[in-house]
């Protein structure tokens, strides 16, 4: 039996860069969380991956989206993770974004930018595998925020 703490430290041996990954609801309104699951999955079809907590408030949005996107940030944007990972505000509040085609919004400043029509959600213990077809890309140089044994790191 693997206890979740130790499976947890396992992980967080992992490092990763972060992600925010976003969707706009029929209202108008955008969502969107932080995301160190991030993963590139296919060449052809270029597809994409993010894990998202079955708990997570913003799940439903993600289900009824045809599209969503996904912004890999910057090594200035740790407050970005911070407010996209904290409960009980408008995450967008003071955030500067704009809309990717498919109008999910993206995050700006980001080191790249991802935008996907879902191609198949996969239900996987308590969390929902998004998987994206990317359907328009923007890159830009500049260096990544990490996370690396539960801390946010930067490259040396
Ligand atoms: C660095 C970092 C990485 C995270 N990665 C994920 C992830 O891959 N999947 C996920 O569901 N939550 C992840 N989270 C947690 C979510 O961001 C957080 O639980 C979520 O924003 C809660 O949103 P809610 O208000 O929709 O419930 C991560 C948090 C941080 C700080």
């Amino acid at each position: 039996m693997i206890g979740s703490q130790s499976f947890r430290r396992a992980c967080s041996k992992f490092a990763t860069g972060i992600t925010i990954a976003t969707v706009l609801a029929p209202d108008g309104t955008p969502h969107g969380l932080t995301i160190n699951s991030f993963t590139s999955v296919s060449m052809d079809p270029p597809l994409v991956l993010v894990c998202i907590d079955r708990n997570a408030n913003v799940l439903p949005y993600f289900q009824d989206a045809k599209s969503f996107a996904i912004s890999v940030l910057e090594e200035s944007q740790q407050a970005e993770s911070n407010r996209f990972a904290a409960r009980g505000e408008d995450r967008f509040k003071g955030v500067a974004w704009h809309a990717a085609p498919s109008g999910a919004p993206l995050i700006d400043g980001a080191l790249a930018h991802f935008d996907c029509v879902v191609y198949q959600a996969v239900e996987a213990g308590d969390h929902t595998i998004f998987i994206g077809e990317v359907t328009d890309l923007h890159v830009q140089d500049g260096r990544p925020l990490l996370y690396f044994a539960s801390a946010y790191q930067q490259l040396a």
